[in-house]
């Protein structure tokens, strides 16, 4: 695995929502293996800290953070324009940046339903798309679009706090699966994948359920849930799979998950 990670030593990759969580550990993962990453979030104290970690770990690639907000393109716009002037391109998107509101959809209100399409839906179109501007100016042909799904963009399950957030989830489905014909039909060999897990312990089920932090407590006191690292590994074992193989998807749920 290690072998193969060596190829992106250097690469740059932009990883969505890197302040705290998933994205925060994909970030870390990929600094350690040479990368130079830029991550954003709205929080971007926390990814100075988390740059400031890598440095002292002596981790032999490099963390830069960048404030974005991502319900607004111009922020969107400039953070690539940013990346251009000061380091190239893109060589590996990684849209993490996702979130959930209680929203059901007999009952919700259209604010929070909008903000998972824009962070959860827009944002990611959007990103993918400056990402392959960017690839496609540079003759890039060996990119990565990788998309943090989730078990909610292949079945829904029965809670009305989650259905909205299901359906942002399946369009993430979708829209891996039509950036890789895309990708395909534009002779490129640029690579499109989703990584889709089940419960994972981060900030995620707290934010979610913001007026009950005991309930967010609970979702990851019921099971031994995944832990952010264990999606971090699986986005490094996509990025090492030989330049010839697309791995479309890599559904992870903790062992004792029920759906
Ligand atoms: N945790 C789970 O159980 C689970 C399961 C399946 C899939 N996922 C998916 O995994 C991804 C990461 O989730 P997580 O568990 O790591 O959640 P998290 O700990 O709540 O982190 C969410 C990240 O998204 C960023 N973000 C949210 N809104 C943003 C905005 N408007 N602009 C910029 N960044 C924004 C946050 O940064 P700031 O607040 O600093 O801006 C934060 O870095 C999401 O796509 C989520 O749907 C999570």
């Amino acid at each position: 695995m290690m072998m193969r990670m060596e190829r992106w030593k250097g690469r740059v990759a932009l990883v969505t929502g890197a302040s705290v969580g998933i994205g925060a550990a994909v970030a870390r993962a990929l600094v350690q293996h040479g990368m130079k990453v830029v991550g954003c979030a709205r929080n971007v104290d926390k990814i100075e800290k988390l740059a400031a970690e890598c440095q002292s770990a002596g981790y032999s690639g490099t963390l830069i953070p960048y404030k974005c907000d991502l319900c607004n393109e111009e922020e969107i716009l400039s953070m690539f324009s940013a990346i251009k002037t000061l380091h190239q391109g893109v060589d590996v998107c990684i849209n993490n940046a996702g979130l959930a509101h209680n929203e059901p959809l007999l009952s919700g209100r259209t604010e929070g339903w909008r903000n998972m399409i824009d962070v959860n839906i827009l944002a990611l179109a959007i990103c993918t798309r400056e990402a392959y501007q960017s690839m496609k100016e540079r003759h890039v042909d060996d990119g990565h679009i990788i998309n943090i799904n989730s078990m909610g963009g292949h079945r829904m399950v029965p809670s009305a706090d989650e259905h909205f957030y299901c359906a942002t989830k399946y369009a993430v489905t979708a829209m891996t699966e039509g950036q890789r014909q895309e990708l395909r039909e534009a002779k490129t060999h640029i690579r499109a994948t989703c990584i889709s897990p089940g419960i994972v312990e981060t900030e995620f089920a707290f934010r979610h359920h913001n007026s009950d932090p005991e309930r967010a407590a609970a979702v990851y006191e019921s099971i031994k849930c995944l832990k952010a690292e264990d999606i971090a590994s699986a986005v490094t074992y996509v990025l090492s799979a030989p330049a010839h193989v697309q791995i479309g998807d890599v559904q992870m749920r903790p062992v004792e998950q029920v759906s």
